[in-house]
């Protein structure tokens, strides 16, 4: 039997893109297991899905600890026992350290609802709309130490339209996201990608 590919999933909040995984993984367009989703807070939907999926869920809430080192450090020795492929920033939202990144060089890729590097860190969605810019979009990169500035495995774009708001144009940035972030796994999972510096291509 192959070996599973086996993902782990940080999340912050609603938790569409996991349930996305969740829903590709039983189309079958995503071979992969989520084997654990980890949540920096006890309230978010996302905690919710992965429970009602059978995956094991861990909320640490990170007011609990008493430095990123020590909510780190509990992230760390969870996310070894499961010991993934690659770790999924899914809606996560917190800066990790190059301690942590330097643990699975090349394995931590993030979702950002924009086309990086316009409009990194937060609400990139309500930045593009006030820029007036006319193309936006999501990015799927790799996480290094700085704030969504690692090397980009794939991005897709959306026509910002006049009448949009914050929110109608985060919905239809939310809906590339979901198919993106797949893609991205699976090139990874099929070990298609070479990373050059900055550059990501794909092998034939
Ligand atoms: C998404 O736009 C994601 O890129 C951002 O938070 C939004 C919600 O993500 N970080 P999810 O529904 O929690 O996956």
């Amino acid at each position: 039997m192959r070996k599973k590919f086996k993902l782990a999933v940080l999340v912050s909040g609603q938790g569409s893109n996991l349930q996305a995984l969740i829903d590709n993984i039983k189309l079958g367009k995503l071979k992969t297991r989520i084997e654990v989703v980890l949540s920096d807070n006890f309230k978010a939907n996302a905690i919710n899905i992965a429970l009602e999926n059978n995956i094991p869920a861990v909320s640490l809430e990170r007011s609990g600890f008493s430095s990123r080192k020590e909510f780190e450090g509990k992230m760390l020795k969870i996310l070894e026992g499961y010991t993934p492929d690659l770790i999924v920033l899914a809606g996560f939202m917190r800066v990790l350290s190059k301690n942590f990144i330097k643990t699975f060089p090349r394995k931590i890729i993030n979702i950002h609802p924009a086309l990086l590097p316009a409009f990194p860190g937060l609400d990139s969605q309500n930045q593009a709309l006030e820029y007036g810019v006319k193309i936006s979009g999501a990015t799927v990169h790799f996480v290094d130490e700085g704030v969504d500035t690692g090397p980009i495995i794939i991005q897709k774009a959306v026509r910002v339209k006049d009448n949009d708001s914050r929110d109608s144009l985060a919905a239809r940035i939310l809906k590339l996201e979901h198919k993106i972030l797949t893609e991205a796994i699976e090139l990874i999972r099929k070990e298609k990608i070479i990373i050059t510096g900055r550059q990501v291509k794909y092998k034939k």
